[in-house]
Order: C-alpha cells, then sequence, then structure tokens
C-alpha cells in the first residue's frame, strides 16, 4: 500500500510538471498574442464579400469587448449592401474634401456608433473597434479603422442614415470599421518606440 502511495505521488508529480512546462511553452507560442502582434491595416481590398457567417464571427467578437460598468454602450451597424457602403464613403470623403473612396475599396464597413449617455462611451466603443480589427485578422480577413464617423453621423445626413436604420438616442460615430480580403501583403510595423513600456519596479 505505501509503495502504492509513493508511486501514485510521483505519477502525479510528473505531471503536473508536464502540464507547467506545456503551459510555459504555450505561453512563448501564444496564437492569441501573434494575432495582436501580427495585425495590420489594410488599404487594399478585392471585391469579394465575406460569408456573412465569418462576418458574424467577428462581430460577436466585437461585442465581447470591455465596457465601463459593463453597460454596453456601443452598437455595431454591419453594412454589406454595397449602395450604402458607398453612401457612407462619400460622406466620409465630403469631411475630409476629397473624392477619392476613404474605404479602399472594401465591401463591408461595420460603423461603431455608441451612446453619449454613458461616460465612458468613447473607450467602449474604441475597444469595440479594436476587437473587431483584431477579430477579422485572426479569421483571414483585412480591416482598418477609418475615421470621421462622428462628423459623418453627427451631420444632417448622418443623423437621417441613424433614422432610416431605426437607431434612436444620443449616439456617437466612434469609427468605422472597414473589411473585406486583403488585396496586398501585410505592410511591415513600425519600429516600436524605445520608450513606450516603462516599469515601476
Ligand atoms: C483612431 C484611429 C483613426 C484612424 N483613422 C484612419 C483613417 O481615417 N484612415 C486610414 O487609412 N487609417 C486610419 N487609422 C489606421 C492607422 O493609420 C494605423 O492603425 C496606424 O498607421 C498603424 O498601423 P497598423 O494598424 O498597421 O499597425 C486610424 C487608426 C486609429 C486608431
Amino acid at each position: 500500500m505505501k509503495y502504492l502511495i509513493i508511486t501514485l505521488a510521483l505519477a502525479f508529480g510528473l505531471m503536473t510538471s508536464c502540464t507547467n512546462a506545456q503551459n510555459e511553452t504555450d505561453m512563448n507560442s501564444n496564437e492569441t498574442l501573434e494575432n495582436l502582434k501580427s495585425r495590420r491595416s489594410i488599404r487594399s481590398y478585392t471585391d469579394q464579400m465575406p460569408p456573412k457567417d465569418l462576418l458574424e464571427k467577428v462581430l460577436e467578437a466585437g461585442t465581447y469587448a470591455p465596457t465601463g460598468k459593463g453597460n454596453q454602450s456601443p452598437i455595431i451597424v454591419a453594412v454589406t449592401d454595397k449602395a450604402m457602403r458607398d453612401s457612407l464613403s462619400r460622406l466620409n470623403a465630403a469631411v475630409l474634401g476629397a473624392e477619392t473612396d476613404p474605404f479602399y475599396g472594401a465591401p463591408v464597413v461595420f460603423v461603431v456608433l455608441a451612446d453619449r449617455k454613458f461616460p465612458t462611451y468613447i473607450y467602449d466603443g474604441s475597444l469595440v473597434m479594436g476587437n473587431l480589427l483584431n477579430a477579422a485578422h485572426a479569421v483571414g480577413l483585412g480591416g482598418c479603422w477609418i475615421h470621421r464617423a462622428k462628423e459623418v453621423f453627427d451631420s444632417p445626413e448622418g443623423k437621417a442614415l441613424l433614422k432610416e436604420w431605426g437607431i434612436e438616442g444620443d449616439y456617437e460615430g466612434i469609427g468605422n470599421c472597414i473589411i473585406g480580403y486583403p488585396a496586398q501583403a501585410a505592410p511591415t510595423p513600425k519600429a516600436r518606440k524605445a520608450d513606450y513600456i516603462r516599469f515601476v519596479e
């Protein structure tokens, strides 16, 4: 009996140390961390529309972003309709005073808006944008944050769109997350600045 207990204890110890070693290896080659580092802003897209189930996966990841007090102040309007996508592009370009497509030919736009009545709405919406961009990359899609959603949805044309979409309340445009299949290789990221991280130990 004594020997049996010792044998079991040794086997358990061996199993635990193997699991710890495995966890360490997993942490050194963690897929999520690699994904966060390898995501880049994509500025050239094919015409191909991603399948809806893939878009839904990305959108779902967006809804799991943290929000202040868990209030879920943002909403996401997923635009796949070409005419609507083109209207949003034109409104966005008008803010810039340009006529080019600020959405770089991407077929899909996820418009993130957030409810101004929550004090953390801009942070909440920004984190949703981050989740969408990272999730898109994780499933093999390209994405880029396109700004000026605030100006667009504060304009009379933008307000009319919110009404058309049935959105009531005081919503601010946080960002447009354009989505599609990349027609370019991911650009090389800039080197991270030397003083980005400061430890206080
Ligand atoms: C708040 C914000 C606004 C941005 N607006 C635009 C934009 O209007 N057009 C654009 O091409 N990229 C835009 N970007 C993308 C940045 O230019 C890009 O993230 C940055 O150059 C770093 O490149 P990376 O995303 O590939 O790491 C925006 C990014 C953020 C966070």
